[in-house]
């Protein structure tokens, strides 16, 4: 193969009636310990996937590496038709199509909301500053914080600034969006408010892959629960079914603690 070939972009081969998040027999080892023994499903546009389970059964790791942001260790991830496991993977290119969302919200202190949404697209994609300024006001309206655009991280509360996040997110546009337990370290009265903000995207479509310990979330919004433990997907299936007639005892015993 020539070098010219080597570098070319494959042809995209992806079209939306294909699943738009691919794992394949993904497994993670840190050393010798093996996190992530297996797992493979596909998520579907517009689909609302929540990832539930015990603490320490790989569902950050399992999640990171969606986003590249950890390198699998065996098998493969695609998001609409880029291989994330590809050592030539293009990091921008997949920023563009997955958000994330994680515990910490990590807002740039000095910056006020409205600056942490539009630091991404002006920095990173080079987008012009006043359209990118009039799309971020767009997005602190709609995760409820008109008003707000001017506070710094500082001044909000912890779920005002979890929303900041998320819209900081969606103002790269992305295509799927990855939550990884959002709410666990906001104080119980702004939950809510973050929950509501991330159903209002599941509705208007967005596809959605979900870390949560919010069980009553989890089985209003879901279209689809999966079950880790110790790296492997025990069991799964839509929340009426999961939750009424949970089978493995594993699953049964995790419930019976959260519920
Ligand atoms: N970077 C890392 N290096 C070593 N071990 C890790 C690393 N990240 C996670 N682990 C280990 O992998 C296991 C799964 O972690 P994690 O994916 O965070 O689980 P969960 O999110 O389900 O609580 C844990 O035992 C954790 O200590
Ligand atoms: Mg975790």
């Amino acid at each position: 193969m020539t070098r010219a070939t080597l570098a070319a972009t494959p042809p995209p081969s992806w079209t939306p009636d294909q699943p738009i998040v691919r794992l394949a027999d993904v497994h993670k080892s840190f050393g010798s310990f093996e996190v992530l023994k297996g797992i493979s499903f596909n998520v579907r546009k517009g689909e609302v996937v929540c990832i539930i389970g015990p603490s320490g059964s790989g569902k950050s790791t399992l999640i990171r590496c969606v986003n590249a942001l950890v390198p699998v260790s065996a098998g493969s991830i695609q998001v609409e038709g880029i291989d994330v496991t590809d050592p030539r993977l293009d990091k921008l290119a997949l920023r563009r199509k997955v958000g994330m969302v994680f515990q910490q919200y990590n807002l740039f202190p000095h910056k006020t909301a409205l600056q942490n949404v539009m630091m991404a697209p002006i920095h990173v994609l080079g987008q012009d500053r006043r359209e990118v300024e009039a799309r971020a006001r767009i997005l602190l309206a709609k995760v409820r914080l008109a008003g707000k655009e001017d506070a710094y991280p500082g001044e909000l509360s912890g779920g005002q600034q979890q929303r900041v996040a998320i819209a900081r997110s969606l103002a790269m546009r992305p295509d799927v969006m990855l939550f990884d337990e959002v709410t666990a370290a906001l104080d119980p009265e702004t939950v809510k408010e973050v929950l509501v903000t991330i159903r209002e995207l599941a509705e208007e479509g967005m596809t959605c892959m979900l870390v949560t310990h919010e069980m009553n979330f989890a089985r209003d919004v879901a279209d689809h629960i999966y079950f880790t433990d110790r790296g492997v997907i025990v069991e799964h299936g839509p929340p009426a079914t999961f939750f009424a007639s949970a089978q493995d005892e594993r699953t049964r015993r995790f419930l019976s603690q959260v519920l």
